[in-house]
């Protein structure tokens, strides 16, 4: 990710908070304490352009409104979201791969989402949607119940310190929430090059009793949407590293 973070709040995240929610509120569902960095950072002029012109067109920022899968695609197909797909890398490759299939990439950081959207013009990727906005409301507020054929969450922040581990996205709340956005059968596919987050997620998710694991080298052939990613930028740098990058996937239960 380009730029460098920058903070809100006296300890530097935003978001994440659930003061002022009424007990029938669904943040009440799934309580949470995630935070996101705020990050600020220019479009260059030619994405202020795109975005000016193209932005309604295949994205939204994040509201109380329900998404209406048709409406928004123009046709009715298996729907997946991504949460954080940072500058859109995989997104726009995998959309492109498996045209069959709808996409709604949800990030926080608008440079990113502008080049997800540069992709999406250049390669005219119909199947691609954009939401700016805070994944969790994203999918508390605008994606309805049972009816996603994939979520995929692909190297979240890993918030390393461990006072700051309650920051991370993938808590037991948020698989909670995922999985009652997929439909029975969907999948939920994960991955990490952080092996502190990774043995946080593993025991997170499998805690789920709605999900069953499956296993991420033998079951891929029983997901329902491909699997294969692109190194993104991001990831190349941790191989580099020599970092171990761990996959999950977990599927909703019938
Ligand atoms: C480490 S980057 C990974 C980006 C991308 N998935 C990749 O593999 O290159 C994590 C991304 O998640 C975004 N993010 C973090 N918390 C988020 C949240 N609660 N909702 C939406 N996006 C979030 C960040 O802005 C950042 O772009």
């Amino acid at each position: 990710m380009t730029g460098e973070p920058d903070v809100t709040g006296d300890d530097g995240t935003t978001a994440g908070r659930d003061d002022g929610a009424t007990p029938d509120d669904s943040s009440r569902l799934f309580p949470r304490v995630t935070a996101y960095r705020f990050r600020r950072g220019t479009m260059r002029p030619g994405q202020q352009r795109n975005w000016d012109e193209h932005w309604p067109t295949y994205g939204q920022n994040v509201s109380d409104e329900t998404v209406d899968p048709e409406a928004l695609f123009g046709r009715k197909a298996p729907l997946v979201v991504e949460i954080g797909s940072g500058t859109g890398t995989s997104t726009a490759a995998m959309a492109a791969a498996e045209p069959e299939l709808d996409v709604i990439a949800v990030e926080v950081y608008q440079p990113g989402l502008a080049q997800l959207l540069g992709m999406v013009l250049r390669e005219e990727l119909n199947n691609v949607r954009m939401i700016r906005g805070d994944g969790v409301d994203v999918l508390t507020n605008m994606i309805a119940p049972d009816s996603l054929t994939g979520v995929r969450v692909f190297f979240p922040d890993p918030w390393p310190k461990a006072r700051h581990h309650k920051r991370r996205l993938l808590q037991s709340g948020t698989f909670a929430l995922i999985s009652s956005r997929l439909k029975p059968g969907g999948v939920l596919h994960v991955a990490t090059d952080h092996v502190d987050y990774a043995e946080w997620i593993g025991p997170t998710g499998d805690a789920e009793p709605s999900l069953e694991r499956l296993d991420a080298t033998t079951d891929r052939g029983h997901v329902p949407f491909s699997l294969d990613r692109p190194v993104t930028k991001f990831e190349g740098k941790g191989l580099q590293e020599e970092r171990v990058i761990n996959e999950f996937l977990w599927r909703r239960r019938g």
